[in-house]
C-alpha cells in the first residue's frame, strides 16, 4: 500500500501510519536527542540508518543495540559542513538500506556566538549545518520520487531571540522558513514537519544543574526529556494529514517574551 495510503474510502482507517519495515535515517543519531530518536524508530519496528559525523564508536555501538532488538541498522558518516556530502549521505544509506522512507534532520551545530562577534564564516558554517544540510538531504530524499515523511528539528526558541548562539539562531530560522516551503513543494508525495525542542538536555560541558536551574523559564516549570521529543517525532512520521507543521516540545517555553538568554 502506498505510505500514505490511497484515499479511497476502503482505506481510510484513519490511524496512524505504521513504522513497522519502514527506512529511517537519523542526521546525528548515534547520541543524545538523536540517539532516542533512532531507539525510538526501531521500537517502532523501523529500520534505522544511523548518520554519524565523529561519534563513529557511539553509531556502531547503536547499530549493534538496534539489531539486538530485531531491526535492521546501519552506520552512515558524513559532514554535513559540506554541502555536497549531504546527497552523498542519502546515497550511502540507499546503498546499504535501500530507499529512505523516513529522514529525521535532527544533526546540528550549537556554537556560542554574539552579534557584536559572529563572522561571515561562522555564520556560514552554521546554516550550512543546520539549514542547508537539511534541505539538501530532504530535496534528494524527495527526488526519490517515492512516498514519505522528513521531520526537522528546530529549537523552540526560533520564536524570539537567542543572543548567545546567533548563528545557530539564524540558521534555525531559515529551516522553520524552508520546512513550510518543502511541504508545499514536495507535497503530495512526501509530508515536511519540525519540532522546536526546548530544555530537554543540557549542551555538552554544562553543570549538571543547568536543566533544573532554567527550568523557571517555561510556564510548565520543568525540563523535558528526549522521549518528549521522540514521542512528538513519532507522531508527525505516523500522521497521514499533517504537513508544515511544527510541534513545540517546550513546556510553552515559546509562549514567553523575548530576549531569553541575552
Ligand atoms: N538539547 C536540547 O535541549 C535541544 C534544545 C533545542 C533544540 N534542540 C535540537 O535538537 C537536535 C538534537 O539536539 P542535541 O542536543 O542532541 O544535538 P547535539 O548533541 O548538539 O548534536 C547532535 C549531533 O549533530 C552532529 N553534528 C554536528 N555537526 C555536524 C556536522 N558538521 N556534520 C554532521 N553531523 C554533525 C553530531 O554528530 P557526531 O557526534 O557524530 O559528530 C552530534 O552528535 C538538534 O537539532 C538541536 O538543535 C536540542
Amino acid at each position: 500500500m502506498p505510505f500514505f495510503g490511497t484515499g479511497d474510502d476502503a482505506d481510510m482507517t484513519h490511524g496512524p501510519l505504521p513504522l513497522a519495515g519502514k527506512v529511517a535515517l537519523v542526521t546525528g543519531g548515534a547520541k543524545r536527542i538523536g540517539r532516542a530518536i533512532s531507539l525510538g524508530l526501531a521500537g517502532a519496528g523501523a529500520d534505522v540508518v544511523v548518520h554519524y559525523r565523529s561519534s563513529g564508536t557511539e553509531a556502531r555501538a547503536l547499530v549493534e543495540e538496534i539489531r539486538q532488538l530485531g531491526r535492521r541498522a546501519w552506520p552512515v558518516e558524513g559532514d554535513l559542513g559540506d554541502p555536497a556530502c549531504a546527497s552523498d549521505v542519502l546515497q550511502l544509506a540507499r546503498g546499504s538500506a535501500g530507499p529512505v522512507d523516513l529522514l529525521v534532520n535532527n544533526a546540528s551545530s550549537f556554537v556560542g556566538t554574539r552579534l557584536d562577534m559572529v563572522s561571515a564564516a561562522e555564520l556560514h558554517a552554521d546554516l550550512d549545518i543546520n539549514a542547508i544540510a537539511p534541505f539538501l538531504l530532504a530535496k534528494a530524499f524527495a527526488g526519490q520520487e517515492r512516498e514519505g515523511a522528513v521531520v526537522n528539528l528546530l529549537d523552540a526558541r526560533i520564536t524570539d531571540y537567542d543572543a548567545q548562539h546567533v548563528g545557530y539562531h539564524v540558521s534555525k530560522r531559515v529551516l522553520f522558513a524552508l520546512t513550510r516551503m518543502m511541504a508545499v513543494e514536495f507535497a503530495p508525495r512526501v509530508s515536511v514537519n519540525a519540532i522546536a525542542p526546548g530544555l530537554i538536555l543540557a549542551p555538552e560541558g554544562k553543570a549538571p544543574s543547568y536543566l533544573a536551574d532554567l527550568a523557571h523559564t517555561n510556564p510548565l516549570q520543568r525540563h523535558g526529556d528526549p522521549a518528549d521529543v521522540v514521542d512528538a517525532v513519532l507522531f508527525l512520521l505516523c500522521s497521514r494529514f499533517v504537513t508544515g507543521q511544527v510541534i513545540f516540545v517546550d513546556g510553552g517555553r515559546h509562549m514567553r517574551g523575548s530576549m531569553y538568554g541575552c
